[in-house]
Parts: C-alpha cells; sequence; structure tokens
C-alpha cells in the first residue's frame, strides 16, 4: 500500500514543488497506478503556481477534465521501459509524467503541468475554446495562456531532473514506510506474544528460551510434552499454548491423571454408559468427547497406569475410543497438551512408561526450568507476588528489605514458583502494619538459607528417586562451585567416572555460565537493610 498523503509532506518533496512553482509555473501532481489523482479530490480547491490550473482545475468541469487527461495518460507509463511520458495537456500547453517504480513495479506517476513547449506569442484558438468550458471568459484564458512559462529545451533535463527527484524520492519514502512497518508489524507481533504471555512472569534466559519456543509453536496443533518440576508454571504455559493456538476459540480442558484411580480416569477420559458400573446412573461424556476441537491438557501424564497408556495410545494414534460398557467407536479430534514432573524417559528405559507412547506425546517438548535456574526472575516474580496479594487484600505492596531479598536468593526454591506465591502470601499476611517484610518474617528454611556448601530442604517425603536426584544435582553443584569446575577432581571427590560427571552435568543444567548468572552477587537494593 502506497502512503499518497505522506508523499506531501516530504521536506524535498516540498521544496521541489516550490523551486518548480517559482521557476516554471509548474505544478505537481500525483496519481496512481490506475490513473487516479491523488490528494486532491474534486470539489477541493487548492494553491496552485500555474494560472491556468489555479482558474480550471479548482472547478468541477475543470477538475473532471484533468482527471480525464490523467486517466488517458497514464496507459503511457504502466509500461517499464517509460523513464518520463510528455503529452499535451490542453492545445499548446504541455505536461510531463513520471513514473514511480518500486520493486519493478509501477505504482503511479509524478505528473508536472503545465508549460509551453515552444515560444507562444499568439494564444492557439482551440486554446481558448477549450477553456470556455471551463467557463473562463476570452481575456482570462488569454492570461492564462500568457501566464504559462515557455519551458527552453536546456531548462527541459533541469526541470525534468527536479521532477524525477520527486518521483525517487517517493520510492525511497515509501520503502522507508515498508520497512518501518514491517518493522512495527514485527514489533507488534513479539509484543502480541508477550502479551499472551502476559500471566507469566520472567525475563531471564531460561524463559525467553521457553517464550521463543512457544512463539514457534503457536501456530500447531501438534501434541506438546511440557516437562518440568512441580510449581514451575506447567499449566500455566498448556493454557498459554492453547490460547495462542489455532484452537483457541475452542475449548482447553484441564484434567489430572493423578488425581483418579484407574477405572474413573477411564470414564472420565471416555465417558461410560449407564449402568455400566455401580454409580453410573446414566450416559455420561469424557473428556476426549467434551474437548473435541480444543485441547485436551493432560497433568501428571507421567502417574497413569500401563493399561490406561495402552487406551491413551490408541486415541493418539488415531483419535478413536470408546466409552467404559460401549463396544461403539467414536471419534476425537482432541489436541493432547500433556505435562508431567516426572522423568518420563528414565521411565521408558525402566519399562514404566510406554517407549510408543512417549513418541507420540513427545512430539513438541517444553521444558520447563526450576526457579532456583532462573534466580534473576526471583525479584520480578516476588514484586509481582506482593502486588497481587496486596492488591486482592486492599493493601499498600509491601517491599522486601536487601537481607530478606537475599536470603530469598539463597534458597534453592524447591517448590518453585508456587513456592513462592505461597510465601509472599504469607509475609504480607504476616507483616501486619509493617510495609517492611525483612529477613526475619520469612518463613525459617528460607530464613536458614545459606550459601554454604550443604544440601538445603531435601525433601523427606515423595518420591525416593526425585529426592535423590535433587541431593545428586545440588553436590555437583556445589562442588563445581568448590573445585572452580575441576571436574575431573570433583569426578574423583564423588566416585564417579569423568564421563558419568559431565553426564549429569548436563542432565541439571549445572553449566557454568548459568551457575555464574544466578551466583547471587550484588543485588539490587529493595529498601534499606534491616
Ligand atoms: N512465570 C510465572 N509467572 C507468574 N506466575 C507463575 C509463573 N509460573 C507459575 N506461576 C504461578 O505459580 C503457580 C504454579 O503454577 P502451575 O502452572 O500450577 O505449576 P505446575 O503445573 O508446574 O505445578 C500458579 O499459581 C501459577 O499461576
Ligand atoms: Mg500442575
Amino acid at each position: 500500500m502506497i502512503k499518497w498523503e505522506e508523499f506531501e509532506h516530504i521536506h524535498v518533496v516540498r521544496k521541489i514543488r516550490e523551486v518548480v512553482g517559482n521557476w516554471f509555473q509548474v505544478d505537481i501532481l500525483f496519481v496512481d497506478d490506475q490513473g487516479r489523482l491523488k490528494n486532491f479530490e474534486k470539489g477541493q480547491k487548492r494553491l496552485w503556481s500555474n494560472t491556468l490550473l489555479a482558474n480550471t482545475v479548482n472547478t468541477e468541469a475543470g477538475y473532471d477534465y484533468l482527471a480525464q487527461v490523467i486517466e488517458r495518460e497514464n496507459a503511457h507509463l504502466v509500461r517499464a521501459d517509460v523513464k518520463h511520458h510528455e503529452f499535451e495537456f490542453m492545445p499548446g500547453c504541455h505536461g510531463m509524467a513520471f513514473p514511480i517504480v518500486v520493486d519493478s513495479e509501477y505504482v503511479g506517476a509524478v505528473v508536472a503541468l503545465c508549460y509551453h513547449k515552444a515560444p507562444s506569442p499568439q494564444v492557439d484558438p482551440r486554446f481558448v475554446t477549450q477553456c470556455e468550458a471551463f467557463r473562463l471568459s476570452p481575456s482570462d484564458a488569454e492570461k492564462a495562456w500568457r501566464a504559462i512559462k515557455h519551458v527552453q529545451p536546456q531548462e527541459t533535463t533541469y526541470f525534468r531532473e527536479l521532477t524525477d527527484l520527486v518521483a525517487q524520492e517517493i520510492v525511497t519514502l515509501h520503502k522507508e514506510i515498508s520497512t518501518r512497518e514491517t518493522r512495527i508489524q514485527e514489533l507488534n507481533n513479539q509484543l502480541g506474544g508477550r502479551f499472551r504471555y502476559d500471566q507469566m512472569i520472567g525475563k531471564s534466559k531460561p524463559m525467553q528460551d521457553v517464550y521463543n519456543l512457544l512463539d514457534k509453536i503457536s501456530s500447531s496443533e501438534s501434541t506438546v510434552m511440557i516437562q518440568g518440576e512441580n510449581g514451575t508454571g506447567k499449566e500455566l504455559i498448556a493454557k498459554s499454548i492453547h490460547y495462542s493456538s489455532p484452537r483457541k476459540d475452542r475449548v482447553f480442558l484441564p484434567i489430572n491423571c493423578a488425581a483418579f484411580n484407574d477405572n474413573l480416569l477411564e470414564s472420565e477420559l471416555f465417558g461410560h454408559m449407564k449402568g455400566s458400573f455401580t454409580g453410573a446412573v446414566k450416559d455420561r461424556k469424557g473428556y476426549f468427547e467434551l474437548a473435541d476441537g480444543g485441547t485436551l491438557f493432560m497433568d501428571e501424564i507421567g502417574d497413569i497406569s500401563p493399561a490406561m497408556q495402552v487406551k491413551l495410545l490408541r486415541v493418539l494414534q488415531d483419535g478413536s475410543f470408546s466409552p467404559v460398557g460401549s463396544t461403539d467407536v467414536k471419534k476425537t479430534k482432541v489436541r493432547i497438551v500433556a505435562a508431567t514432573n516426572r522423568d518420563l524417559k528414565s521411565m521408558v528405559e525402566e519399562g514404566s512408561f510406554r517407549q510408543d507412547l512417549y513418541f507420540r506425546l513427545n512430539v513438541i517438548n517444553v521444558q520447563v526450568p526450576p526457579l532456583r535456574d532462573r534466580k534473576e526472575d526471583l525479584m520480578l516474580l516476588s514484586d509481582h507476588f506482593l502486588a497481587k496479594t496486596a492488591k486482592d487484600k486492599g493493601l499498600e505492596p509491601r517491599i522486601l528489605t536487601k537481607r530478606a531479598m537475599e536470603k530469598m536468593f539463597d534458597y534453592h526454591w524447591p517448590g518453585n514458583i508456587r513456592e513462592l506465591e505461597n510465601e509472599m502470601e504469607r509475609v504480607t499476611v504476616l507483616a501486619g502494619a509493617e510495609t517492611r517484610i525483612t529477613a526475619e518474617m520469612l518463613s525459617p528454611r528460607i530464613r536458614e538459607a545459606t550459601d554454604r556448601p550443604k544440601v538445603q530442604g531435601t525433601r523427606l517425603s515423595g518420591k525416593l528417586k526425585d529426592a535423590l536426584e535433587e541431593l545428586e544435582r545440588a553436590m555437583i553443584r556445589e562442588g563445581l562451585r568448590r573445585t572452580g569446575w575441576n571436574k575431573s577432581r570433583l569426578a574423583k571427590e564423588l566416585g564417579i567416572s569423568r564421563a558419568g560427571l559431565i553426564m549429569k552435568v548436563e542432565k541439571y543444567g549445572l553449566d557454568k555460565r548459568r551457575l555464574a548468572r544466578e551466583g547471587g552477587g550484588p543485588l539490587g537494593s529493595t529498601g534499606t537493610d534491616d
């Protein structure tokens, strides 16, 4: 799209108009590729340098005449090789048009009106007749004729160059506008993208990687597997995947697979027929049917039984399933977004999770980083939750003192964002009339967090495997720091091979740069110290 109005305001264009107007009494007009006048509407009175134009084209009949001439002459301009085109505007007076070509495409022209090509002592009688059609008296016609400048052949080049410059300037401006607009569009898209994730706080590199991945998959309808620890925001991510997908206007249904036993889960997912089991008093639709056309978020997918895995595989393969107590085969077009905090890959190796199902689910994999790996988000997140809690309770937002913030940095947040959210809610309530949150107000486990090499908050409940992994990660992390990333030495200390250590470093994302970033250097001041 050409922005013709903008051309009127280009400094160079105005200047050239002025020069051409003063020197030659020639006026400059813009015409689009269809030969339509631009920036000059019928009924509009314009200031013209040229007396003839001032007396004619400002009238309706004159405008129509001009429009007709321009449209007729435009036919000569569309040819790619035309550099300029001279034509007779009225008997004995001429005009010249310069095509505007953008990316070898004719988009319109700059038209210069009007001048005598040859000395014009005598008024051309045909000119006078033509002027009468515009209600110009013969004497006024004669005055107009005399005011039209004779452009000498040597001046023509000069004049032509000036006018041609206008055309070129427009091409440049147009390109500039297009790139500017592409850029604005890009920024808009980015902003739009960010906006879709507006509920997600975090600008750390690991989160940006997540946003970028979400951007990339937003037009896709593939199955997604979201992996990350508890409370890292998996459900939030599942929602934003749905709400930025082509299915955003359809339903998003979450189901926690760990919350049901096998029988119940089957009936929840696939529905059941009346009387198929005790308590099945009527037919009931399952999630796969209810979410047809939308997204089904299957949380804690790592917890489903082998029998359920088979049933799930079937529906993932061809979209078919049967409600409990029925032999009917139903079809569904559900998009699956699954999540788990378990290490599905090792579960596959151990044989507790079907490999074929794993591959079906793992088409797109989103890894959500734990909070301890993106502590640069801690400040943003805690501010966010403090503000949110304050708003909910109609209070002024609390401020964390520097020392409280330091404690929070030292703490390793096994419960991730959810734990942080709860903690910020707790301290807001606890603070009472106090606006500053001091380190003493924090929960003991956080308050007592130190950066000393010891393993903190190892969980005493939950899966033994998860706890062991947590311990392993913490030991390796501290060991790396202590040995200054001397992997051979650390491997020896830990009693494992160097290759084994490197694999574990990879697995836990303990690369040097990442650790350096979360290394808890000087913290921004969030209040006076306590
Ligand atoms: N990046 C984030 N920004 C703001 N709030 C978040 C973020 N990630 C998670 N939360 C909040 O933390 C809590 C836990 O998130 P959730 O998606 O339920 O985690 P998960 O499903 O991984 O256990 C929710 O209240 C959620 O709104
Ligand atoms: Mg969850």
